[in-house]
């Protein structure tokens, strides 16, 4: 029989799209464990699906005046076209609205309370008076007693990811009203945690085998004594508390998503039986494959509840990422800083996107993401290296091919080659089975690159004009660093080199080979290009220029307006500008400033605007962006690699973009703060600057 394995990522909340920090934090690195276990033949069984209770959802309708089915329903929906475009594939993707689901947890919990378990209790929750309502976890908020960071949430610090209560929070706040809640006592059904200390703490000791973020956290947790959880919470939305003495109240969001990896194997066996089967099979290693802010809920709730169940093995492994920071802050839905996918693919092959996750993979560390740096990674490593080493060498054996194995004819560089091809693909292989996914993915790259050497320095083109003996070995050669390159990008890259292998005529998915000797190879179909370059310039409206007060007078229906008359060079313009307050008429004559050329023109009191200047407020005065001394009327202002355009745009459209002030040395010089980069605003490579004393981080307009 085959080896059986079940493989799951965190089931993400249907309350928004994805984001590139959840696709890097737990499913990419999933999908290629996923598919790393299938072609090495294993059975197996991945699940995931979206989190459709709790108050992330209701909190989420709440603000878009939606109900939280709506909600769920429609991020269901783009969530798991975001997968399927980004080739993440599961078996079951559950919802934990369906019943199926709300009939496994019934059971789960049920058979909990046979156990003695589960009890009921009291205990105090925080109640608006304003909102008449129990304010569960997210709908309160306040200061984190362990770090101190202000918007801490009733269930969780996203800052230093302690899971709380919400009577543990400083000064909380009714989200709806901001209001202090009371504190009031209610009925709630309890796991008991507490009796669980000795099982969990020989669970953790047991799993020398995990990363050590994981290790560490969970002994913290369980280091200051498992405290009993309550499991059921005063909510509307959820699944059923399932006893008549808790009518309207809900089973914990996290007590009862947990319960859908359960689910999604019964749905994908569609047997209960058969999926008590796979659990309950020591021989059945589980894989569980998230964020570093569900450590705890995988590695101590989720395997208490399952002791406390009783006919389950226990996670073998918890693959927990750290973050994926952008410009130094997490990557998060509800502080809606980072990338969402939708646009993301819109923009990029997802092969691209999944690549530029592969070589940037947070494990064991956070890592950092810039677009500019994505970008220059797929053009020059995988379109560089990997691409252009498998175009040349297919081309060549497609027009010089087949060529067979003859150990006779290969001089050192082959041996060498062929050498480090097999020792890269056992280190890929070592690494995969041990999830280090990041570490498998750079033995691929680096076998790439060297791919790309060894044709370099080998030059089969010479000695292929003479199809010489010569000619057979390159190609051989060639032949097997394709081969085993395509064979395991098939867990990073599943399209491109699906083609690869079918330009070599091999039939995909195409098993991984631990012991590869293959007789011939041949290319079958002529190769296409793999990939296209990202071209990286990116064109932005945002057309600015130095102009020349040539004329400043008071407008004549506006206190605090002037009428200037400028000169940008070839061309003269009319701005209405409310600088009056900070500016005379003889500071502002033969003054340097910075327009903006393509808005749209406005009419300001009967005068009409073509343009406007560019400054800052402090203090209640306006101060003007000076561009450098030498710049004459007419210079554009450049914004790095950014591509400028001068098609119309509005005001509304020119405030979205972020320009500030920033100090620098000790001046204060002018950026545009754009997709996480900060582009300084240049004419003729020099800044432009504000006056000294204005600070940083303030808004230019
Ligand atoms: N919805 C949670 C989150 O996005 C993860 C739930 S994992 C589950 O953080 F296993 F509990 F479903
Ligand atoms: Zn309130």
């Amino acid at each position: 029989m085959k080896e059986r394995r079940l493989i799951f990522s965190a089931l993400p909340y249907a309350n928004g799209p994805l984001h590139l920090g959840h696709m890097a934090g737990a499913y990419v690195p999933y999908d290629a464990f996923r598919r790393f276990n299938i072609l090495m033949d294993r059975e197996v069984i991945s699940v995931s699906g979206s989190d459709e209770h709790g108050t992330p959802i209701t909190v989420r309708a709440m603000k878009e005046n939606k109900t939280p089915e709506e909600i769920a329903k429609y991020y269901h929906k783009i969530n798991k076209e975001i997968f399927e475009k980004m080739y993440i594939e599961f078996s079951t993707y559950i919802e934990t609205s369906w019943e199926i689901h709300k009939e496994t947890v019934f059971n789960f919990i049920k058979r909990l309370m046979e156990n003695g378990y589960i009890y009921k209790g009291k205990m105090v929750q925080p109640y608006c008076e304003h909102d008449k309502m129990f304010l569960p976890d997210r709908y309160i908020t306040g200061k984190c007693p362990r770090c101190g960071y202000e918007k801490a949430r009733g269930d969780q610090c996203e800052n230093c990811g302690a899971t709380l209560e919400p009577s543990e929070l400083i000064d909380p706040v009714c989200i709806i009203c901001k209001n202090p809640p009371v504190f009031k006592e209610t009925d709630h059904l309890f796991f008991k945690l507490s009796a669980l200390q000795k099982e969990m703490e020989s669970y953790i000791n047991s799993n020398e085998h995990w990363r050590e973020n994981v290790i560490f956290f969970s002994k913290n947790f369980i280091s200051s004594g498992l405290k009993d959880r309550p499991i059921t919470r005063d909510l509307e939305w959820g699944v059923d508390a399932p006893f008549p003495e808790m009518k309207g109240k809900k089973i914990y969001v996290w007590f009862e998503a947990l319960i859908g990896y359960l689910t999604g194997t019964r749905v994908t066996l569609n047997s209960f039986k058969d999926a008590e089967n796979w659990w309950s099979d020591p021989e059945v290693k589980q894989y569980y494959f998230m964020g570093k802010d569900n450590i705890p809920f995988h590695s101590i709730i989720w395997p208490a509840m399952l002791i406390a169940h009783g006919n389950y093995q226990l996670p073998y492994f918890i693959a927990a990422n750290e973050y994926l920071n952008f410009q130094g802050s997490k990557f998060s839905k509800s502080a809606n800083v980072g990338f969402f996918m939708p646009e993301l693919l819109d923009k990029y092959d997802p092969e691209y996107l999944r690549f530029g996750i592969y070589y940037n993979l947070p494990e064991g560390h956070d890592s950092d993401f810039s677009i500019e740096e994505f970008e220059n990674k797929v053009n020059t490593e995988l379109i560089d290296k990997y691409g252009n080493f498998i175009n040349r060498a297919l081309i060549l054996l497609f027009k010089n091919g087949p060529v067979s194995f003859d150990e006779s004819l290969f001089n050192e560089i082959d041996i060498e080659a062929m050498k480090i091809a097999r020792q890269k693909h056992n280190s890929f292989i070592e690494n995969m089975e041990k999830v280090r996914i990041r570490d498998a993915f750079r033995e691929w790259m680096e076998l790439a690159r060297y791919a790309n050497v060894y044709i370099t320095n080998r030059k089969p083109w010479d000695a292929c004009k003479t199809r010489g003996p010569n000619c057979s070995a390159s190609l051989y050669t060639l032949g097997f660093l394709s081969y085993i390159l395509a064979m395991d990008a098939q867990v990073f890259l599943p399209k491109s080199s699906e083609k690869v292998l079918n330009w070599m005529g091999f039939t995909t998915p195409l098993r991984i080979n631990t012991d590869p000797q293959i007789p011939v190879f041949k290319v079958v179909t002529k190769p296409e290009k793999l990939y296209e370059k990202i071209q990286s310039k990116e064109a932005i409206p945002l057309d600015l220029v130095v102009a020349e007060i040539i004329n400043a007078k008071p407008h004549p229906n506006a206190d605090k307006l002037y009428v200037l008359d400028l000169n940008i060079g070839n061309e003269n313009r009319t701005i209405v500008s409310g600088i009056r307050d900070s500016y005379t008429e003889t500071e502002l004559v033969g003054r340097k400033i910075v327009i903006i050329r393509n808005l749209k023109p406005a009419n300001i009191r009967s005068i009409t605007s073509n343009g406007m200047l560019l400054a800052t407020e402090y203090e209640g005065k306006t101060y003007l962006l000076t561009p450098p001394e030498k710049s004459k009327p007419g210079d554009k202002v450049t914004l790095d690699d950014l591509e400028i355009i001068n098609q119309e745009i509005s005001i509304e459209e020119f405030k979205k973009f972020s320009l500030q002030t920033q100090r620098e040395g000790n001046q204060t010089i002018a950026v545009l703060y754009h997709k996480g980069r900060k582009i300084p605003l240049k004419v003729n490579d020099e800044n432009i600057v504000v006056d000294d004393k204005v600070p940083e981080g303030l808004k230019i307009k």
